[in-house]
């Protein structure tokens, strides 16, 4: 069946409930070119996990073709410099250099290192709700779910936390330039400046590491990188890497998980009445409002796919909002629950790419809610100021203001 109405995703509005669009498309048109966007959308779970287990094919090479599909031609020469940084990160790379890319990574990311950091998850958050307490009003996304993740980060790369509003800046500039800004709180030119300063950055970080050892991140991925005699700005991809695909994500769970509880008050109920369910109901977080709801990939060959002729060099969209919710992998998909029982989300991606950062944007999920439920017997919306989702990116499910009512 060919689709009646193709829905623009630049359009704000469309943002606001981007499920009704995806439903819509899974159901009747689920290879779909969408100018708006400048690629295909893939949005049955089916083909989105056929793709990503199919890089030969499915490219991640991508951050050039994501931005010219949004960057007027004119501007084209201006992006080179951000081309050209972005194209050492893992995220956007295949074989043959990804695998060693992602091990170096990989191997400093210990499940030690990131257990270590509970402690510190805990404190910070005890320490930001104890100023909570007795407000009239909260802003839970700019008092602490976007707070968090960066400090975290700040930590276990072993910088001072003084930078770690200046690494939230860099990286939301760069992480929304990649599929485009709707309104103008990120200019192109704030995102080409941002990757530079935040190479920079790391490219001394490096060389301080290099003459004085620390017992942090930075340290091994140099130790290692060393050993493999992989050269410094391939280094400093990974490390600026994860920067920007830990911090957002991470943030925009916490405000989206916590929504969809307030929405649904028995759902609240049964995790407040059961903590242990807390883990299930992450998932499920993850699942209904996934904060990172596509991922892209370039075709190197002309395929054929639901009878729609694919071109090689073609933009594809993996919708994983959409595959979340088809109904052939999850029962009753528009219902928000968390007992879940059988919920294979691929909000963390699957093949070659999948997320390095679960265990620990999960960990940081669990500190932060569950110590907000703990300390605060009711948490309210305010009917005058409801919170208000993002809409200036397709990329991103996130609330952009969260304000609420806490009660101890
Ligand atoms: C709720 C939080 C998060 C979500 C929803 C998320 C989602 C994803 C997804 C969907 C991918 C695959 C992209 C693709 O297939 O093109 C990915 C990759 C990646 N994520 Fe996450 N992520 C989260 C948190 C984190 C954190 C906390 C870190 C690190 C601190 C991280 C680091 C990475 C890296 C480095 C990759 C690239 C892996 C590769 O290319 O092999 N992520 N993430």
């Amino acid at each position: 069946m060919e689709c009646r109405v193709t829905p623009d995703f630049t359009l704000p509005a469309n943002l606001t409930n981007p499920n009704r669009h995806y439903g819509y498309l899974r159901e009747c048109d689920p290879v779909h070119w969408n100018p708006s966007i400048g690629g295909w959308m893939l949005t049955r779970y089916d083909d989105v996990q056929a793709a990503e287990n199919d890089p030969r094919r499915f490219s991640s090479v991508r951050i050039e073709k994501l931005l010219k599909s949004h960057v007027p031609q004119a501007l084209w020469p201006r992006l080179e410099p951000f081309i050209r940084l972005t194209s050492f990160w893992m995220f956007a790379s295949d074989a043959p250099q990804h695998r060693p890319r992602k091990a170096l990574l990989s191997k400093a990311f210990t499940p030690k290192s990131i257990a270590d950091l509970e402690p510190f998850i805990l404190l910070m958050t005890d320490r930001l709700l104890t100023t909570f307490a007795g407000r009239e009003r909260v802003d839970l996304v700019q008092e602490l779910f976007s707070l968090i993740p960066n400090h975290v980060l700040a930590a276990l790369y072993g910088l001072p936390h003084s930078d770690a509003p200046l690494l939230q800046h860099w990286s939301d500039n760069i992480a929304i330039f990649l599929t485009g800004c709707l309104d103008d709180s990120h200019c192109i030119e704030d995102s080409i400046e941002s990757i530079e300063q935040m190479n920079r950055y790391f490219l001394d970080a490096i060389d301080r590491r290099r003459s004085d050892p620390q017992d942090d991140l930075i340290t091994r991925v140099v130790a290692e990188a060393d050993l493999q005699g992989m050269q410094d700005e391939e280094i400093c991809g990974q490390l600026t890497l994860v920067i920007t695909a830990g911090y957002s994500t991470t943030a925009f769970l916490l405000g989206t998980g916590l929504f969809n509880l307030l929405k649904h008050p028995q759902q609240m109920q049964a995790l407040r009445a059961e903590p242990s369910l807390m883990k299930s109901a992450i998932n499920e977080m993850l699942r209904y409002e996934s904060p990172s709801q596509v991922s892209h990939r370039v075709l190197t060959e002309n395929m054929t796919l639901h009878s729609k002729a694919l071109r090689k060099g073609d933009l594809v969209y993996l919708v994983r909002a959409a595959a979340n919710r088809d109904p052939l992998y999850f029962a009753d998909p528009d219902c928000f629950d968390i007992r879940r029982a059988k919920n294979p989300h691929t909000s963390f991606g699957g093949g070659v790419h999948f997320c390095i950062g679960t265990a620990l944007a999960r960990m940081e999920v669990q500190c932060v809610l569950s110590r907000l439920l703990e300390r605060f017997s009711k948490i309210e919306l305010i009917e005058s100021d409801l919170p208000q989702w993002r809409r200036n990116n397709f990329q991103f499910r996130s609330m952009a203001t969260f304000p609420v009512r806490l009660s101890v």
